[in-house]
């Protein structure tokens, strides 16, 4: 165990005495994973209020002194059952004979959702930031249409939400309909939802952990997305809250990972494929963006700038299907500053590129199954299992 994290739990107060959870002898488990930081203790006589508190201070404390990017589980467990109404944790009641029950259980997350109407959804992620997962996600999206799909996005990146700027739809605000759902917006054929609509640009954004969750589940359930093949969620870097918070809300049928070919950020990205395979989310397969560049007046040279074929290599050694390759292009570039996407545009129909982003999308529905719109979501769970 983390030594900086077990000096902090100690540090913890028992706020009617005083005195800390770990001198009282109340401190019972602590626990860290990739994801969790869990810590149990002994709530005997302790209020309901006061329970909160402590919730509140473990918390505060980690994330200010320790990461912020783990979910933080407050259990507690109690000889005296009437002591356990607690409502946001799971309370394990025991006999008061028998030593603490430590394993006694991971809280247990609201069961996963499905949305009505929509087939699959596919997140797209890396751990590194600004390695074009948005761009890939949307020109991703738009090769499904291309290929006949129904496709939405969202926008899950609530720090740096980059849609509306990507599909040219800076300003414009989804409206809602008579059942109070929130209307996705629409832009080249794809309807999209981003935190991006909700707010100014200059607003600071600061939102904490448990609100992150709470603005996806609005996005999955609370819109009305209609009938969908894809649902596409571009994810922030890393493998932080809206990670988690998507993996428990809803059943995720694969992930596109995007990566350059740099060692650097294939390291990174190598975490992010344990955490999806230890969640049990299907991994489809990477995609290398910024493979290679090619000068305007020297169509036939190529500079591997981020390095040569990474990715391909990374996935032979991980065993993941590799999707392909994009180049470092200055159309993809603008097409995204400017609102209109490479794929959007048929000037860029025919090139290579073009053609790796429709294979891209082809292997992915191969990948799927979805050979029409009718095809049970029970089968596709199947597949991966
Ligand atoms: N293949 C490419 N060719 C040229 N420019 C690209 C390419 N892919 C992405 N970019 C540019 O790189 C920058 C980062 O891309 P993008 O925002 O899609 O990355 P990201 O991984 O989503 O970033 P973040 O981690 O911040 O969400 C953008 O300016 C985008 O236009
Ligand atoms: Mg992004």
């Amino acid at each position: 165990m983390n030594q900086v994290l077990t000096d902090l739990a100690k540090q913890i107060k028992n706020p009617l005495t005083g005195v800390s959870l770990s001198d009282e002898g109340r401190l019972m488990d602590l626990n860290e994973t990739d994801l969790v930081i869990e810590i149990t203790y002994k709530r005997d006589g302790i209020t309901p209020e006061t329970k909160r508190e402590i919730e509140t201070s473990f918390k505060n404390l980690i994330t200010e002194q320790y990461t912020k990017d783990k979910k933080i589980l407050v259990k507690t467990i109690s000889e005296n059952s009437s002591d356990a109404t607690g409502h946001h944790e799971e309370n394990i009641s025991k006999e008061k004979t028998e030593p603490a029950q430590v394993k006694a259980g991971h809280a247990t997350p609201a069961p996963k959702r499905q949305i009505e109407n929509v087939k699959n959804i596919i997140a797209v992620s890396s751990c590194k930031g600004g390695v074009g997962k948005s761009t890939l996600a949307v020109n991703l999206a738009l090769s499904l249409l291309e290929n006949g799909k129904k496709v939405g996005v969202i926008d899950a990146d609530v720090y740096g939400p980059s849609l509306p700027m990507l599909l040219g739809a800076r300003g414009k605000k989804p409206s809602a309909n008579g059942e109070n759902k929130i209307l996705p917006l629409e832009a080249y054929g794809l309807k999209f939802l981003s935190f991006g609509c909700f707010i100014s640009e200059d607003d600071p954004v600061i939102w904490r952990g448990p609100m992150l969750g709470g603005i996806l589940n609005q996005f999955l359930f609370d819109a009305d997305w209609g009938e969908l093949d894809y649902l596409i969620i571009d994810l922030p870097p890393g493998t932080g809250d809206m990670q988690l918070s998507m993996i428990q809300a809803t059943e995720v049928q694969g992930t596109v990972i995007v990566s350059t070919p740099q060692a650097v950020a294939l390291q990174d990205t190598k975490k992010g494929i344990n955490m999806f395979q230890k969640v049990n989310v299907p991994i489809l397969g990477m995609v290398e963006n910024m493979s290679y560049f090619i000068p305007e007046d020297q169509p036939d040279k190529r500079y591997y700038i981020f390095g040569k074929e990474g990715v391909q290599a990374a996935c032979e050694t991980m065993d993941i299907d590799f999707l392909g390759e994009i180049p470092l292009l200055t159309e993809i570039r603008s097409g995204g500053d400017e609102g209109q996407p490479f794929m959007s545009l048929t000037v860029n129909r025919g090139t290579r590129t073009w053609d790796s982003f429709i294979a891209m999308a082809r292997a992915i529905d191969n990948k799927l199954n979805v050979k029409d719109s009718r095809k049970s979501k029970g089968f596709l769970g199947r597949m991966f299992t």
